[in-house]
């Protein structure tokens, strides 16, 4: 099984923050960003990590994490020239995955549990995709299934009224199917190839699994989440110590 770390996207809402660096470079507790799906990746042994940046701060990206050697994995680099969506960055995995599987995180995204009964879960599945549930107060900011019994109909993305209370996490695991799906992807209003376009088809296909998260979940990429985050980690690491 591959991994794969989306950390594209120009990060204007945290901006100025970004505006000389890379939103995953910033903090989260005692760590930049990024190493948090990574170390989230390696824990369910996953070695080979594919990393999708902007050009911009790909130096930086790669003078972060190096080779991999000092994680114990192999890093590998793609370059997403645009910000054209979650969609377009996966898209550029294709060669790296093959026919393998993949575990996709974005790289924003912070959450307590470990990957591990989720991943096991997804290795005994033939096809198809594995999505990962967390029920949350703002469903709007984000991907929302709308569900029947306990069946995903279809996701909508962003809705202004959410039809469950759930966001659909950044954190996926797909067949390498996914890469024929994203081909039939057009671009959204919003001008990018959406992620949630490529669930709906797995969806209509039936061939679409979730899971849910347990322990705390959120995305990072505001002022107010980006100090959530902060705090939830380390919380979470000072009570892991006593
Ligand atoms: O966090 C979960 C949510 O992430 C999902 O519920 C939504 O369905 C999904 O669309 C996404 O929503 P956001 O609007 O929050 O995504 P954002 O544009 O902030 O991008 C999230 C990460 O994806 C970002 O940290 C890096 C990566 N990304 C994003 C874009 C637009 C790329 O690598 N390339 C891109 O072009």
């Amino acid at each position: 099984m591959k991994g794969v770390i989306l950390a594209g996207g120009t990060g204007s809402r945290l901006f100025p923050l970004t505006k000389v660096t890379n939103k995953h470079l910033l903090p989260v507790g005692n760590k930049p960003m990024i190493f948090h799906p990574v170390e989230k990746l390696i824990e369910v042994g996953i070695t080979e990590i594919l990393i999708v940046t902007g050009p911009e701060h790909m130096g930086a990206v790669v003078s972060l994490l190096g080779s991999g050697r000092d994680f114990g994995c192999e890093f590998t680099y793609k370059v997403q020239d645009q910000a054209g969506g979650i969609a377009e960055a996966l898209g550029l995995a294709q060669h790296f995955c093959g026919t393998d599987k993949m575990v996709v995180i974005l790289g924003d995204n912070i959450f307590q549990d470990s990957l591990i009964s989720f991943v096991t879960a997804f290795e005994t599945q033939v096809t198809g995709a594995r999505l990962i549930l967390k029920e949350v107060p703002d469903p709007e900011r984000y991907g929302v299934p709308v569900m029947e019994g306990d069946r995903i109909l279809k996701i909508e993305e962003k809705p202004q009224h959410p039809k469950s209370r759930y966001a659909i996490t950044g954190i996926y695991m797909y067949d390498s199917q996914v890469f024929d799906f994203i081909a039939q992807c057009s671009p959204s209003r919003r001008g990018e190839l959406e992620i949630t376009d490529v669930n709906n088809f797995y969806i209509q296909n039936n061939q679409c699994y979730y899971d849910t998260f347990q322990g705390w979940w959120t995305d990072a990429g505001t002022f107010p989440s980006l100090k959530k985050a902060s705090d939830l980690y380390s919380e979470m690491q000072e009570l892991n110590r006593v």
